[in-house]
């Protein structure tokens, strides 16, 4: 038996990766790709969700940071830096800390959800609380590592973007083709990016024999790419993509114009009543940035965009636990109350609505 090595060593000959870059892994990638019966019910088409909370701290972005990390390391970085919505940032401390290396990660104050903040002290990070949004805090980061020793590990370093391409190449090696849809939430773009390029390698390489329609998502409080500009204070629920300037703008138009894909906007009410419906339908438990994937083939399906029988693809980026509160209001808003019961079977029972045999 053998386990999964990790992305840079299971891809090592389609990355951009030579026998001096040393392997910094925490065994990422190979996550699941799960068929979603509910979904597939709930739309006719056939429904697949690459499920990227399974990754080492839960996000899809240990893709990208085992090849930044590794990249970085090979040319001698002592430090990296990132700014981050969270996710991010809990990788970055990860594989920088299993590096040996220090990570120092910008986050806008009060505006991470508790289980990344908690990666990233756990990791080690030098961790800074930025007054200001996420946008302030990319802009710093990438000021800091043009004029201090510093490397940055934004998904505006390539090394992310080529790590991040790695869950195409999964994706096709299961169904045998690209499906005919994609969709991923967006919040820089980075990974709708990333997903573009891996799909499109796999088409020149002849192993596929299309390119699926590449979907994004942004919350409609944070969707600059569906308005056509920069949006100032933007504002969601779904904090992992509450990003008014996104870094990836100008790659992921090419994307959607070559792969005749879409953005769309989604608000809040829906992206959480997308979030119950994967956690209770499917058995899904993702993070509210990630079911905006749902939230959006629901619309479009709704909206008869979706042929029937068609195969799409949902990228469900970060793991629940990481921001497990979402799950414990209903869709009124108000707070689960998780029933007490005594220590008694027949009490208990009962409350089941079961009846003896
Ligand atoms: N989903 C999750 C869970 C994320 O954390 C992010 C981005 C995205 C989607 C959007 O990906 O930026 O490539 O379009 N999180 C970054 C962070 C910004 O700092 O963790 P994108």
């Amino acid at each position: 038996s053998r386990q999964w090595r990790g992305v840079l060593r299971e891809y090592a000959d389609r990355l951009n990766v030579s026998d001096a870059t040393p392997v910094i892994t925490l065994g990422e990638g190979g996550t699941p790709l799960i068929p979603a019966a509910a979904l597939s019910a709930r739309t006719g088409a056939r429904v697949w969700v690459k499920f990227e909370g399974m990754n080492p701290t839960g996000s899809f972005k240990d893709r990208g940071m085992t090849m930044a990390i590794s990249k970085a390391v090979e040319h001698g970085a002592k430090a990296v830096i990132c700014a981050s919505t969270g996710n991010t940032s809990a990788s970055a401390a990860a594989y920088a800390t299993h590096a040996g290396i220090t990570a120092a990660v910008l986050v806008p104050e009060g505006k991470i959800a508790m289980g990344k903040l908690s990666q990233a002290v756990a990791h080690n990070a030098q961790l800074l609380q930025v007054q200001g949004n996420f946008d302030d805090c990319l802009d710093i980061a990438r000021d800091l590592a043009a004029n201090y020793p510093v490397h940055l590990v934004n998904s505006v370093n390539p090394d992310r973007i080529e790590g991040q391409k790695t869950a195409a190449f999964e994706i096709v090696e299961v169904l045998e083709d690209a499906p005919d849809f994609h969709i991923v939430p967006v919040g820089n773009a980075g990974n709708y990016t990333a997903y573009f390029r891996g799909y499109s390698e796999e088409l020149e390489r002849g192993a596929t024999t299309k390119l699926p329609r590449m979907f994004g998502f942004q919350a409609a409080g944070s969707a600059p790419i569906v308005l056509g500009h920069p949006v100032k204070n933007p504002d969601t629920i779904a904090s992992a993509i509450r990003i008014g300037k996104p870094a990836s703008w100008e790659f992921a138009l090419d994307a959607r114009e070559v792969s005749d894909g879409f953005f769309g906007a989604i608000d809040d009410t829906r992206i959480l009543e997308a979030h119950r419906i994967l956690s209770a339908e499917v058995g899904i438990f993702v993070e509210p940035a990630s079911a905006i994937s749902v939230a959006g083939l629901l619309e479009q399906a709704d909206a008869g965009a979706i042929p029937a029988g068609a195969t799409v693809v949902l990228t469900v980026t970060g793991h629940g636990l990481k921001d497990p509160q979402w799950a414990l209001r209903t869709a009124d808003g108000s707070e689960v109350q998780p029933i007490v019961v005594p220590v008694d079977t027949t009490a208990i029972a009962d409350v089941l609505g079961l009846a003896r045999a």
